[in-house]
């Protein structure tokens, strides 16, 4: 059967300014729940026939997450997926999630099989961002420190210094900013401007965004607040500033699940992607998950909190790549040793950081709990 296609706008920059660019993403199709229950036979037996490990991410299908869960894979942000997926003992990695993360994944482990349910499954800060562009970008501002976020190819990361993920990203840019470095930031100009205004680095900004958070609106928000004054207010950092200033923590999925848990109210306002709600639903049983209110309704969102490229990844297209031992991510060796660079620093960075914050006993300032309390 033919998959729909569907197009998204996302933004589109030229540098410092920004246009729309025109995407697509598959709609994928919907099993029966018999069909379903055959998948996931199916998934289980083949994970073990390849000796294949799943790795999901939180914004993936409910159903992939548990098969991940169950079968000893993990689900988790991409700063966790990158860690696992390296450190697992695995030859063949299933990366459930979009494409930036099968090739961190690859880059990291290059003599492992790394697959994908769909390679075509991108994100519009990755398409936002094309190589030669941000190499002319770069080019232009040698005197700056070129850090870029996760959500990239493995071209642009191959020019940057540093990698970062929303987990670790201001304590990245606030060590260099210490050490008196500019930062060159690609590419979500949300993500940039909220960590350059809590750390004050001098920071310039590629004008990329997410469209899945750039559609979360500050005004909706403050009256659905007024709606639920109980309510703490958890905010991805890939939103916009009106959205992250009512936020009572703003962190990368991982660090909004934890808050979920350790918070001590019982219900949140969530601006994420909606594939976060299982997680967190499971982590904090009893408490109450509102979705914050989105730039139009069906028809008329861009994204209405779902990421269309997240949403491709299905259990019939998991099934048949395992099957078939297609989609197989490959990275050119040389702009994948370059870009490892960046990734490695960031991941020693992470290792540092984590033991100290365990040292020094100051559990606010652990990535892995929740460390942006108090937006900007
Ligand atoms: P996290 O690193 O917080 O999981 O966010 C990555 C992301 O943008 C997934 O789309
Ligand atoms: Fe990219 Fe946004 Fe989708 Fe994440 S949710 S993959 S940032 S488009």
């Amino acid at each position: 059967m033919e998959a729909s296609i569907r197009s998204v706008e996302y933004d589109r920059p030229h540098g410092l300014t920004c246009g729309v660019g025109e995407a697509w993403a598959k709609v994928p199709d919907a099993p029966s729940a018999a069909r379903k229950r055959e998948l996931k036979e199916q998934i289980r037996a083949l994970l073990k026939r390849e000796k294949a490990v799943l790795v999901a991410h939180y914004y993936v299908d409910a159903e992939l997450q548990e098969l991940a869960d169950e079968t000893g894979g993990c689900v988790a942000d991409s700063l966790e997926m990158a860690r696992f997926g390296r450190d697992h003992a695995a030859g063949t990695l299933v990366v459930a999630g979009v494409r930036f993360m099968g090739e961190t994944a690859k880059i990291l482990s290059p003599e492992k099989r790394v697959l994908m349910p769909d390679l075509d499954a991108t994100c519009s800060l990755d398409l936002g961002c094309p190589a030669d562009e941000f190499s002319a970008f770069c080019d232009a501002h040698p005197d700056r420190t070129v850090v870029v976020y996760a959500n990239t190819s493995a071209a642009v990361k191959a020019r940057a210094d540093w990698m970062v993920t929303s987990s670790i990203g201001l304590e990245i840019v606030a060590d260099l900013h210490a050490r008196g470095e500019k930062i060159l930031w690609a590419p979500d100009r949300h993500l940039g401007g909220y960590i350059q205004k809590k750390t004050g680095a001098d920071m310039l900004l590629w004008q990329g965004s997410c469209l899945v958070h750039d559609e979360f609106k500050g005004i909706e928000l403050d009256l659905l607040r007024a709606q639920y004054p109980d309510a703490k207010i958890l905010v991805h950092p890939e939103s916009p500033e009106a959205v992250v200033a009512l936020a009572d923590v703003v962190g990368s999925t991982t660090q909004l699940i934890d808050a979920a848990v350790r918070l001590d109210a019982t219900r949140f306002i969530v601006a994420t992607d909606l594939g976060i709600l299982h997680k967190m639903r499971l982590a904090a049983p009893g408490k109450t998950f509102i979705e914050a209110p989105t730039a139009g309704n069906s028809a008329t969102c861009k994204s209405c909190a779902h990421c269309p490229w997240m949403a491709m990844n299905g259990l019939s297209n998991l099934a048949e790549v395992l099957e078939r031992g297609h989609n197989e991510i490959s990275v050119d060796p040389a702009i994948g040793a370059r870009a490892r660079l960046p990734i490695d620093r960031m991941l020693d960075f992470a290792a540092r950081h984590k033991k100290r914050v365990q040292a020094s006993g100051d559990l606010a300032k652990d990535g892995a709990l929740f460390s942006n309390v108090g937006a900007a």
